[in-house]
């Protein structure tokens, strides 16, 4: 991850000057917090999004409350180590020694003068919103809510969700009751959408602009007034819905051109043209393109589950989102295609699937991340276990993956040696994801046949008979 010294956010976004309307307290009294960093940050949920945003802001100066249910995890982070690959223990023990404290003691909101809630929002098996970790969060900061307190929801979900489902939430807690604490009014409410690309080392959370919605406008100043301490770029707009509904454009936009670029994969395969020399080649164009591509499916936890947040209150408002089903459609499709393409290829050898020695190579839902969740490398050992191949796997990111509730029949494997003898002992060797690590001349080299469903064998000269492009 990049680190920039505080002061060049000092300089590139200075805390917006406050309108007149903060004088009034308490919402003046959270501001002059803020703008002396005396203002305590409590994060909800310190997973991929949560920990790094803790990490923002214990290093410009906050002291930040760090939230979550599992108690693992928070002793994990008070002894000073991570669980988070791209996220080194170093790190973890700097953010303790800058006032950062891991707990479990929900009843410390109280303490916090801004809470960002960073949860999962996965979908039901019926895949619909499952807002259940939302709305306990918001329940336990309901709880202890005291005037002056700024809440943020982070969480990916759908437009309107900050001011349906987490304002009367908070209306109904017991101090709100008593006190007649009203949210936009004593109570501080936005929605700012978590970008983390995690793994990527290109962008550490403070350089991503940071989109701001308020429930009102001194909500909204209040909200901006946190990141803009914190961030490079604080892209205020009208409403939570508008950032919340933004959030969801930007994933669905990813998720519709990943599909296209599956689509036209498999079209320019069967007319023999190489659809990434295609894409490299339309990339050149200096406006109106940019370069998505192909892969085994889509995987992680925001692309393929985030546009049916919106597929979901689509329906709701009678109408259906069609862009989004026919992307998910053709994107679910890849690992049968992935498994076809490489069917064919052991049956250009003169073997069956049935009996093969398969590895695959990476299982993690994309490059130099630790994480497998909804990675497609668990569809595409369903379909070949299917089949009867014989499957093991290497990933020096994942030694262990866990037997997942989705995938009863696979059970837990180890992550293998990858060395010179396992690869020759293979029919075929899948890659899945192009982890940094790979050392792609040695795998073409000691592999009998190669599926490779991310380009990353393109620059291998020697061996090419052996690899097949899925
Ligand atoms: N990971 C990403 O790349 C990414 C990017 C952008 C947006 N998001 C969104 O951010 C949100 C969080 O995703 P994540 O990847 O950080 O998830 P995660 O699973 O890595 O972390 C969530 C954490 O929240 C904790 N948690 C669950 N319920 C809790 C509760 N009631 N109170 C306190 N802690 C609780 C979990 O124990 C876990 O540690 C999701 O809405 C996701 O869609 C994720």
């Amino acid at each position: 991850m990049t680190h920039h010294p505080v002061s060049l956010f000092q300089v590139l976004a200075p805390v917006n000057a406050l309108s007149e309307r903060l004088r009034s307290a308490p919402a003046a009294e959270l501001a002059a917090r803020i703008a002396d960093r005396r203002a305590r940050v409590g994060i909800i949920g310190l997973g991929y999004v949560g920990l790094p945003l803790a990490r923002a802001f214990a290093e410009t100066g906050f002291p930040v409350l760090g939230f979550d249910i599992d108690p693992v995890k928070v002793e994990a982070l008070q002894s000073g180590s991570s669980y988070i690959g791209h996220i080194p223990s170093a790190a973890i023990r700097q953010m303790l020694a800058q006032r950062f404290e891991p707990t479990t003691h929900f009843e410390r909101l109280a303490e916090a003068d801004a809470i960002l809630i960073c949860v999962p929002t996965p979908l039901t098996d019926a895949r619909e919103p499952d807002l259940t970790y939302v709305v306990n969060s918001v329940r336990a900061i309901a709880r202890t809510l005291r005037p002056g307190q700024l809440i943020v929801l982070e969480s990916t979900t759908y437009p309107g969700t900050t001011r349906e489902v987490v304002v009367p939430i908070l209306e109904q807690g017991p101090p709100a009751r008593d006190l007649g604490l009203r949210a936009g009014v004593d109570v501080f409410v936005a929605f700012s959408p978590e970008r983390e690309d995690p793994g990527n080392p290109d962008f550490a959370a403070p350089t991503i602009p940071k989109v701001v919605g308020g429930l009102d406008p001194v909500s909204r100043e209040l909200a901006a007034a946190l990141y803009g301490s914190v961030m490079v770029r604080v892209v205020p707009v009208s409403s939570p819905e508008v950032a919340e509904a933004c959030k969801i454009l930007e994933n669905t936009y990813r998720a519709v051109n990943i599909a296209l670029v599956n689509e036209l994969k498999v079209l320019y395969d069967r007319m023999g043209i190489d659809v990434w020399e295609v894409i490299e080649a339309a990339k050149t164009k200096p406006f109106g393109f940019q370069a998505f591509y192909p892969g085994p499916g889509l995987g992680g936890h925001c692309i393929p589950i985030d546009p049916f947040y919106l597929t979901w209150v689509a329906r709701k408002h009678g109408m259906s989102t069609r862009f989004i089903e026919l992307a998910g459609e053709i994107n679910t499709s890849m690992p049968q295609y992935v498994v076809s393409r490489l069917a064919d290829a052991l049956n250009d050898r003169g073997k069956p699937l049935k009996g093969s020695r398969i590895a695959l190579l990476g299982v993690a839902y994309k490059k130099d991340v630790d994480d497998p969740r909804e990675s497609p490398a668990f569809e595409l050992l369903h379909l070949l276990r299917q089949k009867g191949a014989l499957l093991s796997y290497n990933d020096p990111h994942i030694p262990r993956l866990p037997s997942m509730r989705s995938w009863p029949d696979l059970g837990s494997m180890n992550s293998q040696p990858l060395t010179a003898d396992y690869l020759a002992a293979q029919d075929a060797v899948l890659i899945v994801t192009d982890h940094s690590a790979y050392d792609w001349p040695f795998i073409v080299d000691h592999s009998r046949l190669l599926i490779d469903t991310r380009n990353a064998t393109r620059a291998v000269t020697a061996g090419r008979d052996k690899i097949v492009k899925a």
